[in-house]
């Protein structure tokens, strides 16, 4: 059973998880960075704003280096960025040097980039015994569906597959990404689930009762060396 942490609100939930970051992050090591790979969409922007503001000069941002667990194949000044939203509201914000800060060339052709961005992983990360690139710590969020990073549930072989990063394509918009596979995402030391909304319970519940049809989405098979799920009560609710 994963650890779970749960909060009145999202605000609060950004206030946590940003002070527990900060005494993770003491833990490491200090003699050499950590990685960390990002989580997308709306939910982890309270926390890059808590970053870019509160925390701004409390991090010594130096000692990690930051990657995106997804993109979506956009102009970083595109609104629909994970990169933009995060150097708009922190990375822009903070002392950090750029070569710490390592973002999918969205613009780019999505399988040339899931190569390059692969490429630059296995360069960057450290290899686990396994010959995967281990992060210290991948943060995700959760779709409706039940995806995670930007494994959707009609593409379940990203998962598994023996590559670091794949072209995902959203089942809706048909939007293309790139992903870490869940390969990678397992391999990590700590994965950490910020997930809000009333409108992720009844999947949330199903994944941790194993009910229903949790097999079928994406976030059921995460399994790193540690999980910890940060929740807003909204999320948390068991009907
Ligand atoms: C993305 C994310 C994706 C996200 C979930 C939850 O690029 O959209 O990486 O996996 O975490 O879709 O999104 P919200 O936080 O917006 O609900």
């Amino acid at each position: 059973m994963p650890t779970i942490h749960t909060f009145p609100n999202s605000r609060q939930l950004a206030e946590q998880f940003a002070a527990n970051f900060s005494d993770w992050l003491n833990q490491v090591p200090q003699d050499r960075k950590a990685s960390v790979a990002l989580s997308g969409g709306s939910t982890p922007k309270q926390l890059f704003e808590l970053w870019g503001s509160e925390w701004a000069e409390s991090i010594d941002w130096n000692r990690i280096h930051f990657f995106w667990g997804d993109e979506r194949c956009v102009a970083p000044d595109d609104p629909e960025s994970n990169f933009g939203v995060a150097h708009e509201v922190w990375l822009s914000r903070v002392a950090i040097d750029p070569s710490n800060i390592h973002r999918v060339f969205g613009e780019s052709d999505p399988e040339v980039e899931a190569i390059r961005y692969g490429n630059e992983i296995l360069k960057q990360v450290r290899i686990g015994s396994n010959a995967v690139p281990q992060f210290d710590m991948i943060l995700l969020g959760m779709g409706t569906d039940g995806h995670t990073a930007s494994i959707f549930p009609n593409q379940m072989e990203l998962l598994t597959s023996n590559q670091v990063c794949a072209v995902a394509t959203h089942p809706e918009t048909g939007q293309k990404r790139i992903t870490l596979t869940g390969t990678v995402i397992n391999n990590a030391a700590k994965a950490v689930f910020l997930v809000t909304g009333a409108n992720k319970a009844e999947i949330l519940q199903q994944i941790f009762e194993k009910t229903g049809a949790y097999q079928t989405f994406p976030a059921a098979h995460i399994q790193a060396q540690e999980n910890v799920f940060y929740l807003d009560e909204a999320a948390a609710k068991r009907s």
